[in-house]
């Protein structure tokens, strides 16, 4: 697949592409810009980039107006090369080029095929750019325009064609009479230019129509009267060309894109054992026989690796799993689970955590920034916190590291085979040797040498009668009454 994409590229690399960005989206309702609202993983806008990156194009541009700052921000995060365009005051799509086309031209004139594509259609993909280009250059079109056909076409610029088929234009649905608006092949807004003719086209885009825009779709019709050929690569996927104008059209196009992200892991081996409860972002790594169980959400960069199962019930971001490992609902992030290792049930792993091989965090443990070796088990309820700890030790239940002292974070040293005691408390700076042991109950504040036994208890006092003598009448000191009057032989097996 990526040599047949190398092939492609070699033969259809554009001279630029132009992401239109500059919209308020204002249907959205969102103190958040439009193009900057999620599916996958990645913002709508990180997806358009993604796609026209695919093609390695020689320039890059978006146009940006609506929330600027905000958007040229994110935009450079996520590709530094992109060259960020202000659109002016004049409002339309045919503007918004002509000010792109005009900033590449001064860095140095475009020659070649440009690319036009929006911030808001997340799920087209590099492949459908690439038959557009290839068609457009095989051809030898001035305009070649990317098309679908509706059953509503409601909204959408219909192509207009002549009785022999070939392209002739492009009417905008408020512009378009009744028989146009019975035309159900509808203009997607992406399209592949020449460069020269997108320029000199433009000069003669006016703001005479309904919506007091320049269009761009004018150009295709003004480069057919200059005598350039117009075409259309219809799209059959109408997902590709589908732009998200409120959140009802995020939803369902998150949905599909998740549908789209689960079916190629499907295809390269992975088991999904439901597909309505499993969330994928579009960046996540899976191998071969991962198993993914119910109610799992993998986000950002989480990698897992053969063998793995997951869930039900995750939600890992940024979580790196390795061969064989197990991990049971569990709330993770920034987190690296060791091969054949354990996590879970009810477990929350924050940044940080590196759980070595075969070691173990179960049930109702927190844990950040530690590093823990192979082997090693926190078996049940604790806080492991700024702390490292050795092979094959076994932390007991209940264990705390109090890392805080209210100003600064301090380190806890657990060595290799050590063995602590129910509710041991380790007050950070403190190491343990290896091999050492605490007692049950233990705040260890000091250093505990290797193999040293650690106890810290203060002597136990029994109050015998004490109960009935000051709870008389409940229940406790019936049972109590009760107990030393049938037998006092079990005072010898007190257990405490
Ligand atoms: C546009 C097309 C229409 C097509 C539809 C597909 C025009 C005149 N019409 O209509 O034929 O069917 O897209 O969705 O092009 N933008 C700018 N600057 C502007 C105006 C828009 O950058 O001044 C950007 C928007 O952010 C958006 C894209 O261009 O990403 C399309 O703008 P929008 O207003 O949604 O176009 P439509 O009216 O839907
Ligand atoms: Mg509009």
């Amino acid at each position: 697949m990526s040599h047949e994409n190398q092939s492609n590229q070699a033969e259809s690399t554009p001279a630029a592409v132009i992401v239109l960005a500059a919209g308020a989206g204002t249907r959205m309702k969102s103190r958040t810009p439009k193009i900057l609202h999620r599916i996958g993983g990645t913002s709508m806008v990180g997806h358009a980039l993604a796609a026209a990156r695919g093609l390695s194009p020689r320039e890059l541009a978006v146009v940006v107006r609506h929330e600027r700052d905000r958007v040229a921000a994110h935009i450079a995060e996520l590709d530094a090369g992109a060259l960020i365009v202000d659109q002016d005051d004049v409002p339309g799509t045919g503007r918004a080029v002509q000010v792109a086309l005009d900033a590449l031209d001064a860095q140095s004139i475009v020659e070649g095929t440009v690319v036009v594509t929006y911030g808001d259609v997340p799920l087209l993909d590099t492949a459908t750019l690439q038959e557009l280009v290839r068609t457009h250059e095989q051809e030898s079109n001035s305009v070649t325009i990317l098309t679908s056909v509706l059953d509503d076409a409601a909204g959408y610029g219909r192509i207009v064609r002549a009785v022999d088929g070939t392209v002739t234009g492009i009417v905008e649905h408020k512009d378009a009479t009744e028989e146009q608006r019975a035309i159900k092949e509808i203009n997607s807004g992406i399209y592949a230019f020449d460069a020269s003719v997108l320029r000199e086209s433009l000069t003669s885009v006016d703001s005479n129509n309904a919506q007091g825009e320049m269009y761009l779709t004018d150009v295709p019709s003004i480069a057919r009267k200059a005598g350039g050929r117009i075409a259309a690569v219809v799209s059959s996927d109408r997902w590709q060309v589908e732009g998200a104008n409120d959140r009802v059209q995020l939803a369902a196009l998150g949905a599909e894109l998740n549908r789209r992200t689960l079916e190629r892991w499907m295809r390269a081996g992975v088991t999904i054992v439901d597909t309505n409860s499993t969330w994928i972002d579009v960046d996540v790594q899976l191998d071969e026989d991962v198993t993914i169980l119910p109610g799992t959400l993998l986000h950002g960069a989480t990698q897992v690796a053969r063998d793995a199962i997951v869930g039900p019930d995750c939600t890992l971001t940024d979580v790196v799993i390795e061969e064989g490992a197990t991990v049971t609902r569990t709330h993770a992030s920034g987190a690296r689970i060791g091969a054949g290792a354990s996590v879970g049930p009810f477990t929350y792993l924050r940044p940080g955590t590196v759980l070595g091989e075969f070691g173990k965090i179960g049930a109702f443990y927190e844990t950040k920034n530690v590093t823990i070796g192979r082997g090693s088990k926190l078996s049940h309820l604790g806080y492991a916190g700024d702390a490292e700890i050795g092979e094959n030790t076994n932390i007991g239940c209940g264990n705390i590291t109090a890392n805080y002292d209210g100003v600064d974070k301090h380190r806890t040293i657990i060595g290799s085979d050590v063995r602590t005691g129910s509710n041991t408390v380790f007050v950070a700076p403190v190491s343990i040797g290896d091999g050492a042991y605490t007692g049950a109950g233990a705040i260890v504040r000091k250093d505990v040498p290797a193999g040293a036994l650690t106890i810290v208890a203060a002597p136990q006092r029994n109050l015998d009668g004490w109960v009935e003598q000051n709870r008389a009448g409940i229940g406790a000191a019936e049972s109590a009454a009760k107990a030393s009057s049938s037998h006092s032989s079990t005072e010898e097996g007190d257990p405490s």
